[in-house]
């Protein structure tokens, strides 16, 4: 095993991450809870002293995906003469709890998304084999307070949780069940993390919350006790030195407010890109879907959003093949996604979760149905994504450089758009902002000339 400078054995571990990127920003913090107990991150779970599945729960494919991975995972231990821990973390363990432990006994640790800051705890009792394996309380805040303050991040651009939790119950959906009530965390703590990730060198932040948008932060010493709106917070941060980028995913179409829509216009550090699910074009569908809103109220948004900032890059979520979903329905979906042409789409067939509202709705439709109206919508949406990385060619746009590409020479970042883009340039502009000239677009990436670099790297 590796060996610090004064020679203190560390542990090591694995940690695989799956679903959302609250999941990505939860599974960097539990590297950090871990760290100060001498815990490092190596590449792979074999011969790993703790290996921690962060697993998700939304479809059911990914629920079937742990279990799998779980049983390669208990070989492991076995060939390790029982010395691997292993934890399973996410959505899947605040859904499933004690069950994870009776279908695979070799799990030594159940924690829910709000229980990540007990796990040094949690893996000292399980050391000395006493108690509780088990920790799904929902308990955000706390969370929340107990993880460290500070953090190391991996690059220039690092995720931030703002919020977590959902009040907003749409009948598919098992979030409000496994991430809890909707939560946000306190002005003061986010300032202080950015503040922090800035002096490190982030320059772009991505607020990250389920429904990020919800987000009604306290802001105790900052306004007066009011609670702020996530157009304020972005306002805020986008004062700190060295932020140069701002994002947030992701949102619900109910609470995106003038204010927020105003500040995709209005600051510079807002990034031209909004993840704005959807789920269907069709009202029906909508108002079983309980989302709240209907497919015009949507488009209408887009419109005020084009207004503020007309190069803005649209993202979403489609759910086909929801319970009554009709021909005509299917139809009213596939309008809505070419009036609106998105520059990336994400979209899923309709998967029963158990315990959700939808499960138990007539008209479940057949997985070739499924299947034939998945196939449709995505030819749809990977044109329009080839289209609005077409349109890129010939600009020459921002980017920040993220990291180093296959062969020496080449480097990659990201647009304002947020695609990946692949140049030839040095190292020594790792971190920095550079200016680059398309020349080719493909589904997933663009690739140009290095013009100049706009500033060194931090
Ligand atoms: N079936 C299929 N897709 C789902 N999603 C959430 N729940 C389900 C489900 N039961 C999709 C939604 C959501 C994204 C994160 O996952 O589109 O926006
Ligand atoms: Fe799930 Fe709907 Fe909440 Fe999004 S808004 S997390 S889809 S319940």
């Amino acid at each position: 095993m590796t060996a610090t400078p004064d020679a203190k054995p560390l542990k090591g571990l694995f940690i695989r991450t799956h679903g959302c990127q609250m999941n990505v920003y939860d599974s960097e913090r539990i590297r950090d809870v871990l760290k100060p107990l001498g815990y490092a991150p190596v590449d792979a779970p074999e011969g790993a002293d703790l290996v921690v599945i962060n697993t998700c729960h939304i479809r059911e494919k990914a629920t079937e995906k742990v279990y799998s991975e779980l049983g390669r995972l208990k070989q492991m231990k076995l060939a390790s003469g029982g010395k691997m821990t292993i934890a399973v973390a996410g959505c899947v363990a605040q859904a499933e709890g004690a069950e994870i432990i009776r279908r695979q006994p070799a799990v030594d640790l159940v924690l829910g998304p709000q229980a990540y800051h007990k796990l040094p705890e949690m893996i000292a009792r399980a050391s000395r084999a006493v108690g509780d394996r088990l920790e799904t309380e929902f308990d955000t805040i706390e969370k929340f307070d107990a993880l460290p303050k500070t953090r190391d991040p991996d690059g220039p651009a690092a995720f931030v949780s703002v919020q977590e939790g959902c009040d907003k119950f749409c009948t598919f959906c098992v979030v409000p069940y496994t991430r809890g009530a909707e939560m946000s965390r306190s002005v003061d703590d986010i300032v202080a993390e950015v503040r922090d990730l800035a002096a490190k060198g982030v320059r772009e932040v991505t607020l990250l919350g389920q429904n990020v948008n919800a987000f009604h932060g306290a802001a105790p010493r900052l306004e007066g006790g009011a609670d702020w709106t996530l157009g304020q917070l972005v306002r805020h941060l986008s004062k700190i030195g060295g932020i140069e980028r701002i994002r947030y995913t992701t949102s619900h179409p109910r609470d995106m407010d003038a204010d927020l829509i105003a500040a995709h216009g209005d600051t510079a550090a807002m990034m031209p890109f909004l993840h704005l699910p959807v789920q269907s074009g069709s009202d029906r569908i909508l108002k079983a879907m309980n989302r709240g809103h209907t497919a015009d109220h949507y488009r209408d948004i887009i419109a005020r959003v084009r207004k503020a900032r007309p190069d803005i890059a649209l993202a979403t979520d489609f759910i086909v093949g929801f319970p009554g979903e009709s021909d005509a329905d299917f139809e009213a979906t596939m309008q809505l996604a070419r009036d609106v042409g998105y520059a990336i789409a994400y979209s899923f067939k309709y998967s029963a979760r158990p315990g959700t509202p939808a499960t138990g709705m007539h008209g479940h439709l057949s997985e070739d149905v499924k299947d034939a109206r998945l196939q449709a919508l995505q030819s749809l949406l990977r044109d329009q994504q080839t289209a609005f990385n077409q349109s890129c060619i010939g600009r020459t746009i921002p980017v920040l450089v993220t990291g180093k590409g296959r062969n020496p020479g080449q480097m990659h970042g990201r647009s304002p758009y947020l695609q990946a883009v692949h140049f030839e340039g040095t190292e020594t502009q790792l971190g920095a902002l550079v200016d680059v000239q398309i020349l080719a677009a493909s589904l997933n990436s663009l690739s140009g000339d290095l013009v100049r670099v706009r500033e060194t790297a931090a």
